[in-house]
């Protein structure tokens, strides 16, 4: 029986209706998801109201799918909620052209989150370490008992707590006590602040000093996600690029940014269309790609023998359940078409879209250059930018392409002047 990746050969050259037909043949939507996306995924605005404050309505993000993932051994239909062209195209191209000559394969690092609790102006930090480690265990249970008992009941809960010592710049010292804990399939924002919460009057009370804040840290350096892919027979000029655009990355921080940028490229639409919070995920990923005192790249290209070889490592800290992820319809249909079993199972493969993501723009950068595919399908969002109208569009479309590949660049006045042309051409001619 032929396996869900044949169903994405010519995917994306389907209308459509056709897309979701083929989503359903795979198994990937029920009728009843084709009926709400040819709603176009309407969600009712009394819910808007139960997610945020002074509401007016919603705000629409195109919501579409990269095709040809396999992480793991496992076929992904991958949900991407963005505004930007090109971004889908290239994930699912650069999927296919990883799954012809190679494998993804991914990891967790750890379980554990971070919560703070800050003593500003510690005024014994000797002691604070001696009171947290005799009190530690108690604390942990108090509140895993009194807190976190439902993280407890699936097999996480609060693990450890243990004391920083952070120079506050005028001499002195601050005293941040960290406390550890696994949240099982939630992102754990929530009861991690409420754990820390809940400690600050027993730290207060044994150790005699003033804690002044207490909130989770998105620098979760204790649950990492790595991705792995390995490719072989590639052309060996175009590996030595690829190495060559990654060590740029990894050595200078301006390039890393963009470099970056372009994983996130990945990552985001995902955590967007499973309801996620990007915000934490980005904060924790930028954080992380400091570490070594640098602001470095989080991807990493290599020929090791006849083999490239890419790694992405990074915190990518979410939920599939809490949060909006299961109140938000949408967000609903998207886990359900992942088909992710887990927290652990979605952030790997972010992290792998986000690596592959990263080839795609690193393969594309040391080849033709970023503007030819980008452009060709961004020519779509210059001629709606430029006025034209339904009929005016095919006109503009095609000579915008031919503009592109006579000169390698376009931009929004030659779609004015196209239109401009176009509008001339028609006044005259019915004139005569
Ligand atoms: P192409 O070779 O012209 O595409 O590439 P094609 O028409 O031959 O189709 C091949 C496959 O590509 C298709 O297979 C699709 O999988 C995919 P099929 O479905 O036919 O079996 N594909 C599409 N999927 C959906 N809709 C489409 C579509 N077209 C192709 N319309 C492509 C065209 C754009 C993919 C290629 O030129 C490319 O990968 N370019 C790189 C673009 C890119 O990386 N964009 C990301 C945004 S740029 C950025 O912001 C990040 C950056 O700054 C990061 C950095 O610096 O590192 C660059």
């Amino acid at each position: 029986m032929a396996g869900p990746v044949d169903y994405f050969k010519g995917f994306s050259k389907l209308n459509r209706e056709e897309r979701l037909q083929r989503l359903h043949e795979m198994g990937a939507l029920t009728n009843e998801d084709i009926r709400f996306f040819r709603t176009g995924a309407n969600v009712p605005i009394d819910l808007a109201e139960k997610f945020i404050e002074n509401v007016l309505g919603y705000f629409n993000m195109p919501l579409g799918v990269a095709t040809n993932f396999e992480i793991d051994g496992r076929q992904y239909v991958i949900p991407m909620a963005v505004e930007e062209t090109s971004i889908i195209a290239a994930a699912s191209k650069t999927a296919k052209w990883v799954r012809e000559n190679g494998a993804i394969s991914t990891e967790m690092l750890g379980h554990e989150i971070i919560g703070q609790i800050q003593i500003a102006k510690v005024q014994d930090y000797a002691r604070v370490v001696e009171m947290v480690k005799a009190h530690e265990q108690q604390w942990v249970d108090n509140a895993n008992n009194e807190v976190a008992s439902g993280l407890v009941r699936r097999g996480g809960g609060v693990k450890r707590i243990e004391v920083r010592k952070v120079p506050r710049g005028d001499g002195g010292d601050m005293a941040v006590i960290h406390v550890y804990a696994d949240p099982c399939d939630a992102m754990g924002a929530n009861i991690i602040n409420q754990v820390c919460e809940y400690l600050k009057g027993p730290v207060q009370g044994v150790t005699g000093e003033k804690v002044t804040m207490c909130i989770l840290s998105n620098l979760v350096d204790t649950r990492l996600t790595r991705a792995k892919v390995e490719m072989v027979g590639l052309d060996e000029d175009l590996m030595e690029r690829i190495e060559e655009a990654s060590l740029f990355a990894q050595q200078d921080p301006y390039r890393a940014a963009t470099n970056n940028k372009g994983v996130l490229n990945g990552i985001d639409p995902i955590l967007i269309a499973t309801g996620n919070d990007w915000r934490a995920v980005e904060a924790g990923v930028h954080a992380y790609a400091t570490q070594s005192g640098q602001y470095r790249s989080i991807t990493r290209w290599k020929r090791e023998g006849r083999m490239l070889v890419g790694v992405f490592e990074a915190p990518v800290v979410l939920g599939v359940v809490g949060g909006v992820t299961t109140l938000h319809p949408t967000a609903k249909t998207c886990l359900r078409m992942l088909k992710v079993k887990s927290a652990e199972e979605l952030s790997r493969v972010c992290a792998a879209v986000g690596l592959v993501q990263n080839l795609g723009a690193l393969r594309a950068l040391t080849t033709v250059g970023i503007i030819e595919g980008h452009m060709k399908l961004h020519i779509k969002n210059l001629t709606l930018g430029a006025g034209a109208e339904e009929r005016e569009i095919p006109y503009v479309q095609k000579r915008l392409e031919e503009i592109l590949s006579l000169h390698k660049r376009i931009s929004l006045s030659n779609a004015i002047d196209v239109l401009k042309e176009l509008r001339a051409q028609r006044a005259t001619n019915e004139s005569t």
